[in-house]
């Protein structure tokens, strides 16, 4: 019997994709999404690539009449959680509205779903949760640390409330997903990442000067102590990403209280093996200048996917080069995202 899920932040860049998933796995989904950081377009493009379409409600995660409502209409089974907001650098100039929008959104929505008899939680959260990590790979019994922002913070701390909840009433069931660093597009090229303004991530930067929207990449710093200097990351493909939610939700109907699993490739690359990577992908140049480090990066930061491995099944499964074509793929079709 397929089941329904619920996708808070399903338009998203993340949730576009893990909603493709969901449907092309025979579930039916209800999308809550109040489209502050993306845009319907994304929707109407995986029913162009599935044939399904999930139903829409625009609506917000802090407002509980309107939860309440969506599930009073529509009989949820569990509920993928990827609404809130993203941008490092914002949450520093506004950190309110990260904590309202992650933290206080994520309370009530936890309220709304104990309310309405749902206990099936998977959340999006972050490696950023493991702050300066003292040991590499990462693992998740490492410890987590202190995040250097307020972004990281809000994540850190729905980890965290959640693990209370699940200690206070047996019937939780709840996944802590911590995503490295999610890239790439799915292979139609019909949908991808399209970020608001000028790209804080790198690999949008990259495919933005690879496009020529952008002039060059800064590299922020070369001195530190990795393969050439620059920051190494785990760079996952979010259609790898999006699987890794469908195991995740097999996973906790079988399981109670909270689960955590990193989700990452186990591979590390540095900047600069990033842009050559997508000049080979894009056969475009990718002119880059050296920078200052940016203020609360760390050297470098990868997975240790075992766990996920061994208890999901679930293994990333596409090399870089498809990260790279399918990026460019996505950018050199829609080269002003989905406004056009
Ligand atoms: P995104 O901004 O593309 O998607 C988030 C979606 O949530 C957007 O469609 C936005 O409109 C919606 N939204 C935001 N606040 C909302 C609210 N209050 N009510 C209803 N909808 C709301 O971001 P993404 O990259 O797809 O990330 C999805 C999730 O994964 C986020 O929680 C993010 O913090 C987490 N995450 C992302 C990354 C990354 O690098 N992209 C890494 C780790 C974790
Ligand atoms: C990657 C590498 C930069 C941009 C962030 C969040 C994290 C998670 C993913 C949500 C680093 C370098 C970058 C540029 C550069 N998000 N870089 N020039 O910092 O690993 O993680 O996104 O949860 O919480 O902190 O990702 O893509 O910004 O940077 O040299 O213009 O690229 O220094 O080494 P990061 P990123």
């Amino acid at each position: 019997m397929a089941d329904t899920i619920l996708v808070t932040g399903g338009a998203g860049y993340i949730g576009s994709h893990t909603t493709l998933a969901l449907l092309e796995a025979g579930h039916e989904v209800v999308v809550l999404d109040n489209l502050c950081n993306s845009s319907l377009e994304s929707l109407r493009r995986v029913e162009r690539i599935c044939g399904k379409a999930p139903l829409f409600v625009q609506g917000d995660i802090r407002d509980r009449a309107g939860l309440d409502a969506l599930f009073a209409a529509h009989k949820i089974d569990a509920v993928l959680h990827f609404a809130g907001l993203k941008s490092v650098g914002q949450s520093v100039s506004q950190p309110l509205e990260y904590y309202e929008n992650n933290v206080a959104g994520s309370v009530i929505l936890a309220q709304a779903m104990a309310a309405a008899g749902v206990f099936q939680l998977v959340f999006s959260s972050s490696a950023t949760v493991y702050g300066e990590p003292a040991q590499m790979p990462i693992s998740e019994d490492v410890p987590t640390g202190t995040p250097t922002n307020p972004y990281g913070r809000s994540k850190l701390m729905v980890e965290e409330l959640l693990q209370d909840l699940a200690d206070s009433d047996p019937r939780w069931r709840i996944a802590l997903l911590r995503y490295f660093n999610p890239v790439g597009a799915h292979t139609s090229g019909l949908i991808g990442e399209d970020p608001n303004g000028i790209p804080n991530n790198l690999l949008p930067y990259v495919s933005q000067v690879a496009i020529g929207t952008l002039k060059q990449v800064s590299v922020f710093g070369a001195d530190y102590p990795t393969v050439d200097g620059t920051g190494v990351r785990d760079y996952i493909h979010v259609l790898d990403l999006a699987d890794g939610h469908l195991k995740a939700l097999q996973a906790i109907s079988q399981r109670s209280g909270v689960s955590i699993w990193n989700l990452g490739t186990g591979v590390g690359y540095s900047v600069l093996q990033m842009i050559r990577a997508f000049e080979q992908a894009s056969g475009r140049p990718v002119p880059y200048q050296v920078v200052d480090r940016r203020p609360g990066d760390i050297a470098e930061c990868w997975a240790d996917p075992t766990k996920a491995a061994q208890e999901l099944g679930w293994k990333a499964e596409r090399c870089l080069a498809q990260m790279m074509a399918d990026t460019w793929r996505w950018q050199s079709g829609n080269p002003q995202g989905y406004a056009q």
